[in-house]
């Protein structure tokens, strides 16, 4: 398969940010890491990051008929970008929303996502193993 990884707002922060919520490993060791598993499932990962909404919107509008698989975090802009609900609505790319923290266990406006109605589903608060839940779910939905 391919998938196409994005990654919204202070993503690149990764390892810097908030590390007793985010973790200590960087955005670099992530993408390699999604790679790597993409890899030995002989698929391919492309990694994506924006802190510019209209660049996570047109980076979805590109993805149709190019990616198998959307597994996105869209970091704040879960919250209340539109743009990107309508965009996701727009293509014929599946999409996993996933998010590092758990959103529930925090603050009341992180509990809302406006993005995941376009979404398969929803990960959240399995660290940085919910990117690869995400792949995962894609990998093996057509086999059962
Ligand atoms: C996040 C949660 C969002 O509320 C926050 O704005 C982020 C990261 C997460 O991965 O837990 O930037 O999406």
């Amino acid at each position: 398969m391919k998938f196409l990884i994005i990654n919204g707002p202070n993503l690149n922060l990764l390892g810097k940010r908030e590390p007793g919520i985010y973790g200590q490993n960087t955005y670099d060791s992530l993408r390699e890491r999604l790679k790597a598993f993409a890899e030995t499932y002989g698929s391919t990962a492309e990694c994506y990051q924006s802190n510019y909404e209209g660049d996570i919107v047109s980076a979805i509008q590109d993805a149709d008929g190019v990616y198998d698989a959307i597994v996105m975090n869209p970091g704040a802009l879960t919250h209340y970008s539109y743009a990107i609900l309508d965009a996701l609505k727009a293509v014929d790319v599946p999409c996993v929303e996933v998010h590092i923290s758990n959103v529930h266990q925090r603050e009341e406006f992180r509990h809302k996502s406006v993005t995941a109605p376009a979404c398969v589903g929803q990960i959240s608060g399995l660290g940085l193993y919910g990117y690869e839940a995400a792949m995962r779910y894609f990998l093996e939905r057509d086999q059962r």
